[in-house]
């Protein structure tokens, strides 16, 4: 039901009571003048009318607010499209991703959408053939697709942009010798970025290494709010929760409040210490739950820093599908906010908080709200964790003066 209807029908209650209450008021007053027989004769007439009154106001009620409510649906104004930029878009994520957006698990499904998909050349056939399967899925959502290999088109007035494009870590190779490749590729999308998509166009940053491409995008394009260029580690929080909700048996939606830090490679780190799980029983924390502190603060850790790799192992290929709907869920929560008393991690300009250098991407937990992300502050942080929040941190510094090194 919806609250018009349930507004309609409070509203047709309240007169009937009103009615009830001024008929049972009448009877306290019978005049003395009249006998009690005529009395309820002219009362029996009076209750007719009464009734055909209640009937005719009710029935002018239900018709005003169908009225009113077909009105309402002809002047329902939809929401203008947004633009979503996916690089990458012939790739194993583009794929997964696009659809995900196509069908409003980004951004809503009251929101419609034209996605720009970028990818380079050689790629050119495929990216064509993503383009035709988006349009034979016939989303409702989606209004437009524009696929090129023109990076200019491609970042034209968008408002989100999801860079998946790059040169993807294979089996047996390490994250810094992808490193090169990469810085270029994004100093280069950062400055198409800044001069062409809107002004306050928000970033992802899904290509490896995240942190270190989004940094680079963030110093080649000075003009975009360093706000709005993150990075994600969505998928390594969403990879907590899931072991987590294995460990203990419980749905993964009970389990909140993990937080990864710093970097996402294998120096991240996975921190439960303020996770909680739902219970009948209220809130309770998950190392309480779990009762053991050597499984949470090895095997855990491990498991959620190497994920990626066993998933490369298996698959021969990186994670795709929860990388993009870890992608859906990190702008989902940024653009319409996350649930009160629930933090998530994006890797976002550090501010110095928690003692972590400013001008480093680094996985910090976050709370969103009406568009924009705020560090939670805090927390308490003992020296296991802090050892751990450091060398990642130290990974990061690393990285960085690596991938300057690559620009010269
Ligand atoms: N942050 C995370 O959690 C996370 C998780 C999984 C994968 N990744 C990373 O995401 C990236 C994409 O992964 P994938 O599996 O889709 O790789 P993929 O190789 O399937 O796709 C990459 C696509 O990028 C395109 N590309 C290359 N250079 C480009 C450029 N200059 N402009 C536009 N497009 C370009 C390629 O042609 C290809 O289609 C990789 O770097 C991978 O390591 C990150």
């Amino acid at each position: 039901m919806s609250w018009q209807q349930g507004a309609c029908s409070d509203y047709m209650f309240n007169l009937n009571v009103f009615f009830i209450c001024i008929y049972m008021l009448d009877q306290w007053f019978i005049p003395a003048s009249v006998s009690r027989r005529d009395y309820y004769k002219l009362e029996l007439m009076e209750n007719h009318l009464m009734l055909q009154k209640v009937i005719v106001v009710s029935v002018a009620l239900f018709l005003f607010w169908k009225i009113i409510k077909h009105i309402a649906s002809f002047l329902k104004v939809e929401k203008e499209p947004l633009r979503v930029l996916i690089t990458g878009a012939a790739g194993q994520i583009g794929y997964a991703l696009a659809p995900m957006v196509a069908r409003g698990v980004m951004l809503g499904p009251d929101q419609p959408i034209i996605l720009h998909l970028l990818d380079i050349q050689p790629a050119a056939e495929v990216l064509n053939a993503v383009k035709m399967e988006l349009i034979d899925a016939a989303f409702p959502l989606l209004q437009g697709v524009i696929a090129t290999t023109d990076v200019v088109e491609a970042c034209m007035g968008v408002n989100i942009a999801i860079m998946v494009g790059g040169f993807p870590r294979k089996e047996g190779m390490e994250r810094k010798d992808v490193m090169s490749k990469n810085v270029e590729i994004y100093k280069a999308q950062a400055s198409a970025l800044e001069k062409h998509a809107v002004e306050n166009c928000k970033v992802l940053v899904v290509a490896n290494p995240a942190n270190t491409n989004a940094l680079i995008l963030k110093e080649f394009a000075p003009s975009i709010p360093e706000k709005n260029i993150t990075c994600l580690t969505r998928l390594d929080h969403n990879r907590a929760l899931a072991q987590i909700s294995e460990r203990l048996d419980v749905p993964v939606g009970d389990v909140k409040n993990v937080i990864i830090w710093g970097n996402h490679s294998s120096t991240q780190y996975p921190d439960v210490n303020h996770a909680t799980v739902t219970t009948g029983s209220g809130e309770k924390s998950v190392r309480q739950l779990v009762a053991d502190d050597q499984w949470l603060n090895n095997e855990f850790i491990t498991t959620v820093q190497q994920r990626g790799a066993a998933i490369i192992k298996a698959r021969k290929l990186s994670s795709a599908l929860s990388a993009a709907s870890a992608a859906c869920d990190h702008v989902h929560d940024w653009v319409l906010g996350t649930p009160k008393g629930t933090w998530v991690s994006m890797g976002v300009y550090s501010d110095g908080s928690y003692g972590i250098q400013p001008g480093l991407i680094y996985s910090f937990p976050v709370t969103c709200e009406k568009g924009e992300w705020s560090i939670v502050k805090g927390l308490k942080i003992e020296e296991f964790s802090r050892k751990k929040m450091d060398a990642t941190a130290k990974e990061l510094m690393d990285e960085k003066s690596f991938a300057y090194s690559c620009l010269k």
